[in-house]
Parts: structure tokens; C-alpha cells; sequence
């Protein structure tokens, strides 16, 4: 599929899937625009990216910080939202209320607030891809906070779809994918939670950046798909 002609703005472009879809779309010919927070994450980011492409620093969670990022990009055909700054992990009993907030916060808000800022400058029938997780497809026990968060954005996504249509507005639901993410915990403890999740998988195997990028792709690029779900989990929905 070509991009060329397409100005892409991946926020959480700088990392893990954001980033693997970032070289896929410019591969294919797009203009990458990609923001982040930390700057030296997107210079890193960049000199991965072969073909079009540009870092902006930008902090979803602050309004002024958007305004001030669609002020320097201008116009764009398509918004992927792929960043997520805290997640509300572990069981249930043990996560405080705050922990949620700041979940929702890092992530909810963020993209709410990302798309309102980007409506001005976003093609009106061009598209925008959310990333929820599979936390929010099935009940996974320790997850709830992950599904609170996930299963709103979602849901938020599909009303989008016929409000703000002709622009399409899809989501790709990850399971568990390897991504830096994950660089926090120990080294142990990361390898077991892998292996442990690629035995009960029906794939077989975790996730990749790539696999996740590849539905991104598509979801862009494929102008009759709008209001989709695509669960890229390796069937973690059928295997808990
Ligand atoms: N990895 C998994 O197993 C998994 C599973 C299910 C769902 N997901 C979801 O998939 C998405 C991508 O995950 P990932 O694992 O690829 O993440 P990642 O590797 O941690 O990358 C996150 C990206 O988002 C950026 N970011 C974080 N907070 C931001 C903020 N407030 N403003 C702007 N940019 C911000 C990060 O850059 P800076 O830190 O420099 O800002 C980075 O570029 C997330 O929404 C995550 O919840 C992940």
C-alpha cells in the first residue's frame, strides 16, 4: 500500500508499536511525524526511521503542550494515538484509586484531549487509529485496571466513529507485546511473564512491534474500515 502524499502523526511514535508503524508507514512512502516526550528517545527513534520523517516533543496529558505541537505540524491526513504514560496494573484489592486516576489520565484523557486538539488540522476523511489492549476484551483477573481504561477508550472510539464521520476512527487491541514498556521490570521476572503467556496463547508466541504495526497499517489505509475493534492479541481473548 503507498502513503505517498499522506502526513501521518504518530503521538507515542518513539517507542514500541508506535514506532514500528512509524518505519512501516514511511517505508510505504508517508511523512512521519512523530512525538514523544523525551527528545532523545525521538532522536534515537529517528535515526531508525528510513524515509520521511520528523520528531516533535510533545506531552499528551497537557493541553497547552498539543496546542503548541499542531501549531508547528499543521495539517496531517491521519492521527495515530499510541503512547500511554501509566497503566493501573495488578489485582484488584491492591490498586489504589489514584493509581487508576493516573491511568486514565495517561492514557484516556490523553487521547480524548490529543483528538480534540488535532480535529482543526486532521483531513476531515482521513482516519485516526487508537491503541487499547486485550485487558479489555476479556476478564483476565489483574487486569481490571487495565480494562477500565482499555474498555472506555473503546467504547469512546466507536461513538467517535459515527460523530465524527467521514473521519474514521478505528482501534487495534494488543495483547501481550514485547516493547520497552516492559524495560522496568526485572529481567527474571519479564522472561517468565512471556514464556508463561506464550504457552497458554493459541499463537504460540508473544507479540512483536511489527504485528501490532502491521493493523495499524491497514486500519489507515483502508478507507471502508471505520468504527473496527481489531484484536491483535494472539487469541488471548479465547485463552483465559
Ligand atoms: N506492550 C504491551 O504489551 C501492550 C499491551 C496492550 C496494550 N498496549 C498499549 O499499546 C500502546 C503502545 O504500547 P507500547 O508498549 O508500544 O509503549 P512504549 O513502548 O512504552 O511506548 C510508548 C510511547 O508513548 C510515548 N508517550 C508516553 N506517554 C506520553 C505522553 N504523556 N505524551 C506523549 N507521548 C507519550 C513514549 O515516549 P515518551 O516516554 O518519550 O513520552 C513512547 O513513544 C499503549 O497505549 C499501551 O497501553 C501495550
Amino acid at each position: 500500500m503507498s502513503f505517498a502524499q499522506q502526513r501521518i502523526l504518530i503521538i507515542g511514535g518513539s517507542n514500541g508499536m508506535g514506532l514500528a508503524a512509524a518505519r512501516s508507514l514511511a517505508r510505504d512512502g508517508a511523512e512521519v511525524l512523530i512525538a514523544g516526550r523525551s527528545q532523545a528517545k525521538l532522536d534515537l527513534a529517528l535515526a531508525t526511521i528510513e524515509g520521511r520523517a520528523a520528531g516533535y516533543v510533545a506531552d499528551f496529558t497537557d493541553p497547552a503542550s498539543l496546542t503548541a505541537l499542531f501549531e508547528r505540524i499543521g495539517r496531517i491526513d491521519h492521527l495515530v494515538l499510541a503512547g500511554s504514560s501509566n497503566a493501573a496494573w495488578g489485582p484488584f484489592a491492591s490498586v489504589p484509586a489514584s493509581a487508576l486516576r493516573a491511568a486514565i489520565e495517561g492514557k484516556l484523557v490523553g487521547y480524548w484531549q490529543s483528538l480534540q486538539a488535532a480535529l482543526p488540522h486532521l483531513r476531515r476523511d482521513g482516519s485516526v487509529v487508537m491503541l487499547s489492549g486485550a485487558a479489555s476484551r476479556t476478564a483476565m483477573p489483574g487486569t481490571a485496571g487495565l480494562a477500565a481504561v482499555n474498555g472506555a477508550l473503546t467504547q469512546m472510539a466507536q461513538t467517535l466513529a459515527k460523530e465524527l464521520a467521514p473521519l474514521r476512527v478505528n482501534v487495534v487491541s494488543p495483547g501481550l507485546v514485547d516493547t520497552p514498556a516492559y524495560d522496568g521490570m526485572p529481567a527474571e521476572a519479564k522472561a517468565g511473564m512471556f514464556a508463561g503467556a506464550a504457552k497458554s496463547l493459541p499463537a504460540g508466541r508473544t507479540g512483536t512491534p511489527e504485528d501490532i504495526a502491521a493493523a495499524i497499517v491497514y486500519l489507515l489505509g483502508n478507507g471502508f474500515t471505520t468504527g473496527a475493534i481489531l484484536d491483535v492479541d494472539g487469541g488471548a481473548r479465547m485463552s483465559v
